[in-house]
């Protein structure tokens, strides 16, 4: 397996300007209140678990302390901005969640295309302190790794509509379980308006629909459960 070249080790801690600190404080200001009313009570129960600062960068020390011991997984940071899907599955594949460097700008505070270090820690790292959701993190890797093109295409939709922009049903209530909702206030309001189609995830109505990258998603997914979600995503992992 290979690594990025531009990858930072693991017990490397990076310094980030003061700039950087403010505006992962103004990310986390304008997030927090709005995770607590609309985010799946798994995300809160892992955001509790995670006790990120609000007012600067976490360093991963902080992180993988509350990471590790509770699932194995362990956060390592990259100065590459979009790694793309064999080596970021190669790390997943070795319980490894990497953080990009890149943070971005105060005119992105909304929404942001590329996935950045704010995306990575808030929205995702709070599950990775879940035994019952990195499970499910970790059924993807050995899928994609023995996939071929065109099931890998399928595997990252599947991924996309659900840990990145699915909704989950707690309570008979439709709860923001994707990171990438979970750390956009942008299109998280956009979603919560009704303005976004919302379908029950399955293999099929899922694989039908291409990854928006660059704009808000013209369609959602929702899930029962994590429980669920897995069920489904090994009715076609299984047959791969
Ligand atoms: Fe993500």
């Amino acid at each position: 397996m290979t690594s990025q070249p531009n990858e930072t080790s693991e017990n490397q801690e990076v310094q980030f300007s003061d700039e950087e600190h403010l505006i992962w404080k103004l990310l986390y200001d304008q997030q927090i209140n709005e995770v607590k009313k609309y985010a799946s009570k798994e995300f809160l129960s892992g955001l509790e678990i995670l006790d990120l600062p609000s007012d600067n960068i976490p360093a991963l020390a902080h992180l993988n302390s509350a990471i590790t011991p509770n699932t194995g997984w362990k956060t390592v940071r990259t100065d590459v901005r979009y790694t793309d899907a064999v080596p970021w599955y190669n790390h997943f594949n070795r319980k490894e969640f990497l953080v990009t460097n890149y943070l971005r700008s105060k005119e992105e505070l909304e929404f942001t295309p590329e996935p950045d270090m704010f995306h990575d820690i808030f929205g995702h790292l709070p599950f990775m302190t879940l035994p019952h959701y990195t499970e499910l993190q970790e059924m993807f890797a050995p899928a994609f790794l023995r996939a071929n093109d065109a099931q890998r295409e399928n595997i990252k939709r599947l991924a996309w509509y659900s840990t990145e922009f699915g909704l989950i049903i707690e309570n008979n209530e439709r709860k923001l379980f994707g990171t990438g909702l979970i750390s956009s206030s942008g299109e998280m309001s956009h979603v919560l308006s009704g303005n976004t189609p919302i379908e029950k995830f399955t293999i099929d109505n899922v694989t039908l629909n291409e990854k928006a990258i660059y704009n808000y998603n013209g369609i959602l997914f929702e899930f029962d459960s994590i429980d669920s979600l897995k069920i489904e995503l090994s009715s076609y992992f299984d047959k791969i």
